[in-house]
């Protein structure tokens, strides 16, 4: 236990649920959420509005150096982040930004970086982290590790029904081989490469609703962890 409690790591593929189970979790406990992706979208977002080229890796380093985060928490539990102190909210989520994000997600200096800042924010523990790294690289020694996993297939089913419900019209080979091309992209990248801590829980949910991948997670922790 750190000052403030526990810190929790919860990593996986992308379309696992990791964002909504962690923000569960995290309300029930009475810590702080945070999304560690939406770090990196920040960066990516300063590369593209500075019109850096993402494989300049000193620019791009130069980029993260330069971000000032700072976090307010929210009444669901997650910490909203403010980057130069204004809230990008939405912005960080266009595709072109998504697209960018995984590309200076490669560059291990810059990772180094915000690993840091990431570890600035949890270093007293009472939060969970969600991302791809956070048992293995960015808190090693924390408290409590799970790893979420489901079949490509059934994670583009999911998305497929998502975005059926948004009236879209998708396309289901399409979105299969979005999710296969990005999970190779995380899963072999050289610089902190996604895979589960060896002390993590494995968890497929594959067959599991959102409610008992959380119930499967709390289980886990001890009753009197907040
Ligand atoms: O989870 P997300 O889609 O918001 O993440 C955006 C990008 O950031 C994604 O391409 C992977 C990368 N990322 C990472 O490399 N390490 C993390 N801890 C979190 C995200």
């Amino acid at each position: 236990m750190r000052a403030k409690g526990f810190v929790i790591a919860i990593d996986g593929t992308a379309g696992t649920g990791k964002s909504t189970v962690g923000k569960a979790v995290a309300a029930r406990l009475g810590y702080g959420f945070l999304s560690t992706g939406e770090m990196y979208r920040a960066l990516a977002y300063s590369v593209f509005a500075k019109q850096i080229n993402p494989e300049d890796h000193d620019a791009v380093l130069a980029a993260a150096r330069a971000l000032r985060f700072t976090f307010a928490r929210q009444e669901d539990a997650s910490l909203k982040m403010f980057v130069d102190g204004e809230f990008l909210g939405p912005k960080l989520h266009l595709e072109e930004v998504g697209n960018v994000a995984s590309r200076v997600s490669t560059n291990a200096e810059a990772r180094r970086v915000l690993t840091e800042k990431m570890r600035e924010v949890g270093e007293e523990g009472a939060i969970v982290m969600e991302g791809r790294d956070i048992g293995t690289v960015v808190f090693p020694d924390a408290e409590f590790k799970f790893y979420l996993d489901a079949s490509a297939e059934e994670r583009a089913n999911r998305r497929f029904k998502q975005l059926q419900e948004a009236g879209e019209k998708p396309n289901y080979d399409e979105i299969l081989r979005l999710i296969q091309e990005r999970d190779y992209r995380d899963k072999n990248r050289a610089a902190a490469p996604l895979k589960p801590a060896k002390d993590a829980l494995v968890i497929d949910t594959s067959h599991l609703t959102l409610q008992q991948t959380i119930d499967t997670v709390l289980e886990k922790l001890p009753r009197h962890a907040s």
